[in-house]
C-alpha cells in the first residue's frame, strides 16, 4: 500500500476580523497564516475572493443581531471570486467565476432556509462561515453560484448582485408577480436593494415611486436610475401617494405602517429588510378588509440566479457602485453605511485583477 504523503505549503493572506460583535473599531485588518492545499472535505471549494460588498446586512452582523454568529468571524456575503481548488466531489473546479449566495442550499431545495436545514446554517456566510472580507474563503460548493457570462462582468460589479437584484426578482418578480403599469413604491430606495429596485421596477415597465429621507440629495440619483417620483419617506405618506399596487419594503419597521396603509386594495408588500431591531404592528383588519398580502422575501434561489445574470446582461444594467474601496478601509464604509451616505454599494476591492 502507498501512501501519499501530502505537504501542507503556507502562506499570509489579508483578511478583516471580528472577533466579538461591537462597533466599527471592532473589524481589525490583520495578515494571517494560511494555507492554499488545506484539506477540502463535504463539497468544499477554496475561493479566491476578488471583491466583496458592503451591506446594511453586516452592520446586523457586525452589532449582534445575529445570536448564532460563530466568534471571531470574517464578514462578507455579497462575494465574487474565482474557485481555487474544489474537492473531488464538488460541481466547481479551478478557475470558475462566481458569486456567493448567503448561505449555501444544498442543491434546488425549494424554500432554502438555514434555518430549516443544519447542514445550510453550517454555511451561513459572515455568520457560521467565514465570509469575503479576506483574500481567500472556504465554503460548500452550494453556497456559489457560477457567473454565467464572466467576461461580460467586472468582479466589482458581479458581488453585489445576489443580494441586491437578486432580492428583489425573487421577492418582487418570482414570489409577487409584478407586472407592467404597476405603481410601485420602494423605501430605502437610494440603498443597494432599493437602488436595484427602482432599476428592475421601471424596467419591466411599472410606475416608481422611491422614498428616501434624503429628498434633496438623492432625488436626482433615483430618477436617473427610473424613479417617476421621488418622496419624503420621514413623515406620513400614504395618504399622498395615491394608492400603489406593490410595496418593495427595504426599510422595515420605520416605514412599515405607511407603506401597509399606502396599498391599494389587493395590494403586495413585499418585505426585503428591516434596518431596525423594532418590530412592527400589522393591523389585521386593514389586510382582512383590503385582502392585502405581506410577502416576507430571503434573497434569491440558487437556480434563478443565473436567470438573472442573463436578464441583466440583456437589459445592460448593472448595480449602482458608490465607491469602490480597499478591504483595509472596511471600517470607514461600515461608516459611510451606518450613516447613510452611500447610493447604491459600496465594494471592497480584495484583488478584482484576478476575475
Ligand atoms: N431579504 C433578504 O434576503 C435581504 C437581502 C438584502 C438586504 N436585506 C435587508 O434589506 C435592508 C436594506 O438593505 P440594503 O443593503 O439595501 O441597505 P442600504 O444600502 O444601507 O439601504 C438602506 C436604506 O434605508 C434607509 N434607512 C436606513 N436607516 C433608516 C431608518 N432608520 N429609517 C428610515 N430609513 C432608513 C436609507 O435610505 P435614506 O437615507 O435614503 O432614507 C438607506 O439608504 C436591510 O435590512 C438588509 O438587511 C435583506
Amino acid at each position: 500500500m502507498t501512501r501519499k504523503l501530502m505537504i501542507k505549503s503556507f502562506s499570509t493572506m489579508r483578511q478583516v476580523i471580528l472577533r466579538e460583535p461591537g462597533p466599527r473599531t471592532a473589524l481589525t485588518p490583520e495578515l494571517v497564516v494560511f494555507s492554499p492545499n488545506q484539506d477540502l472535505q463535504d463539497r468544499q471549494a477554496l475561493v479566491r475572493v476578488a471583491a466583496c460588498a458592503v451591506a446594511y446586512r453586516d452592520i446586523i452582523d457586525r452589532t449582534g443581531g445575529f445570536p448564532f454568529m460563530n466568534k471571531p468571524t470574517v464578514l462578507g456575503h455579497e462575494v465574487a471570486g474565482v474557485v481555487e481548488r474544489a474537492a473531488a466531489d464538488s460541481k466547481l473546479k479551478a478557475g470558475d467565476r462566481v458569486v456567493s449566495l448567503h448561505w449555501g442550499q444544498y442543491d434546488g431545495e425549494a424554500w432554502p432556509s438555514p434555518f430549516l436545514h443544519k447542514k445550510a446554517m453550517k454555511s451561513f456566510l459572515g455568520l457560521t462561515c467565514n465570509g469575503g472580507y479576506a483574500e481567500y474563503m472556504t465554503a460548500h460548493d452550494s453556497a456559489f453560484v457560477k457567473v454565467p457570462s464572466p467576461k461580460q462582468w467586472t468582479a466589482i460589479d458581479a458581488a453585489p448582485v445576489m443580494s441586491t437584484f437578486g432580492t428583489v426578482w425573487q421577492g418582487a418578480v418570482v414570489r409577487g408577480g409584478l407586472t407592467k403599469n404597476e405603481r410601485v413604491l420602494v423605501t430605502g430606495a437610494a440603498g443597494g436593494v432599493g437602488s436595484s429596485a427602482i432599476s428592475i421596477a421601471s424596467r419591466l415597465g411599472a410606475y416608481v415611486i422611491g422614498a428616501t429621507g434624503s429628498v434633496t440629495k438623492k432625488a436626482a440619483f433615483m430618477k436617473s436610475l427610473g424613479a417617476s417620483e421621488v418622496i419624503d419617506s420621514s413623515s406620513g405618506f400614504s395618504k399622498s401617494i395615491g394608492g400603489v399596487d406593490m410595496v418593495i419594503e427595504c426599510v422595515g419597521a420605520p416605514t412599515f405602517s405607511e407603506s401597509l396603509r399606502a396599498l391599494k386594495p389587493g395590494g403586495r408588500l413585499i418585505l426585503i429588510g428591516n434596518v431596525t431591531n423594532a418590530n412592527a404592528q400589522l393591523p389585521l383588519g386593514l389586510c382582512i378588509v383590503k385582502s392585502l398580502s405581506v410577502i416576507g422575501t430571503d434573497s434569491i434561489e440558487a437556480n434563478e440566479l443565473p436567470k438573472l445574470f442573463d436578464w441583466l446582461d440583456n437589459e445592460k444594467l448593472r448595480p449602482t457602485v458608490d465607491k469602490v474601496m480597499s478591504l483595509e478601509e472596511a471600517v470607514e464604509a461600515h461608516r459611510l453605511v451606518e450613516e447613510r451616505s452611500v447610493t447604491g454599494r459600496i465594494v471592497l476591492d480584495v484583488n478584482s485583477a484576478i476575475w
